[in-house]
């Protein structure tokens, strides 16, 4: 059982914030999370008394800042069970999704090759595969599901069909059905059939103890501010001998070993050749602080904190028959719903007018219509900080705010 009420004396933004005149509900951690104070020292420290760039300089100041660089790097292997060489720092999980594809696709994918996707992705796990289908010939095929979940089954049944698919790139854990995908199970089934699986673990890392060796996925991608840490800074954890056959992204300074004026470019190896100019360094230090809170708490009393907060809301909504609820059996901290003939957005409206926040619409993932059969849910997603009297409120006011709605809509 978390300490709910010392955890969120380490937020700053959740003392007495209000939004609306109420006292503020927060419950878009799909979306982003709040840092508690130790990140923001750490990222004020940066520029309060480290300032400098990384790899770039002879001074004492330069040299510290490599040692936060690797410090870092170091404690995100450890968090996710990677080599340290195998962390390469992105400005989040779309920019490493957009690496994988640029830097591994876009090289040895050709015409006629299949990339396995599912309909529930969001934009970042579907546009750079489009983008990369486009430039290569290679096409988007889709797993088939069972009441909305990514099974073993339906991936062997794809690969069963389709000989060449050549990438799988799939949520572990997706950001509007909350559904965990058997990520092992598939990576197995992956490489028995000579492709790779991309994990997005934008919604499982922050959530749950993830361990890149023991899933054996050839990449892993993350945000650090789903995750209590920085915007604009996150990973691409790939299996080094990948990174290594991969092409560069981004080129510039800081990636290279020595270019010449006939166009020859040395890159380094990997890490660094996908890390072209100067890192988000206040960002990594941020994100290093980040690591540690989580562990310091840790990450299964994390994910049994939104479990159990979870079903606390279920038990809750349980018998109100206009509350529509489409992931009941997720348990993952994320749950979509709509009120019945009321259009989601207008219930997320009503909610702000609470003090409520929760995100409405198609959260990115532009296909999930096709899942649901309605075009917009309401998702209120929750983490480490999120109180039982949270729920109660955002229950309470779900099942009154429906009629209220109701009314509104026949009237
Ligand atoms: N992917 C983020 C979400 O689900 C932005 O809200």
């Amino acid at each position: 059982m978390l300490d709910v009420k010392k955890i969120r004396k380490d937020f700053p933004m959740l003392d007495n914030k209000t939004m609306q005149g109420k006292p503020l509900v927060y419950l878009d951690n799909a979306s982003t999370t709040f840092k508690p104070r130790s990140v923001i020292e750490a990222m004020n420290k940066y520029y309060l008394e480290m300032n400098a760039n990384s790899h770039r300089g002879d001074y004492d100041l330069c040299y510290n800042m490599d040692m936060e660089v690797l410090a870092t790097r170091k404690a995100i292997a450890k968090f996710i069970n990677s080599d340290v060489n195998e962390v390469v720092f992105t400005s989040g999980d779309t920019e490493a999704l957009n690496l994988v594809a640029y830097g591994y696709a876009l090289k040895f994918l050709h015409k006629g090759d299949k990339i396995l996707l599912s309909i529930e992705e969001h934009a970042s796990n579907v546009l750079p595969w489009f983008r990369i289908c486009e430039l290569t010939g290679a096409e988007v095929i889709y797993v088939s599901l069972e009441k909305g979940r990514i099974t073993l089954e339906g991936v062997k049944r794809a690969f069963n069909k389709d000989k060449n698919i050549k990438i799988v790139s799939l949520a572990h854990v997706g950001n509007v059905l909350g559904y965990e995908i058997p990520a092992k199970e598939i990576a197995d089934v992956c490489h028995q059939n000579n492709a790779i699986l991309v994990l997005d673990g934008a919604q499982s890392v922050p959530h749950m103890k993830t361990n890149f060796k023991e899933l054996d996925a050839d990449f892993l991608t993350f945000s650090a501010h789903k995750m209590c840490g920085p915007t604009g800074i996150g990973c691409l954890i790939g299996k080094y001998d990948l990174l290594q056959k991969m092409d560069t992204f981004h080129t510039g300074g800081g990636m290279n070993v020595t270019f010449k004026s006939s166009g020859e470019v040395i890159p380094l190896d990997a890490p660094s050749k996908f890390e072209a100019g100067t890192l988000n360094l206040s960002g990594i230090m941020g994100f290093k602080a980040a690591i540690e809170y989580l562990e310091n708490i840790g990450l299964d009393n994390i994910h049994k904190h939104d479990q159990e907060l979870f079903d606390y809301a279920i038990s809750k909504l349980e018998g109100h028959d206009n509350i529509l609820i489409y992931n009941k059996d997720a348990r993952n901290g994320i749950l979509s719903f709509n009120i019945k003939d009321v259009f989601a957005q207008d219930e997320a409206t009503l909610l702000n007018s609470k003090g409520i926040a929760v995100r409405s619409g198609q959260h990115c993932a532009k296909m999930i219509d096709e899942v649901i059969g309605e075009p917009a849910t309401v998702r209120m997603s929750t983490y480490l900080y999120t109180s039982k009297e949270d729920i109660d409120v955002f229950c309470e006011n779900l099942i009154n705010g429906g009629d209220i709605l109701d009314a509104y809509f026949f009237n």
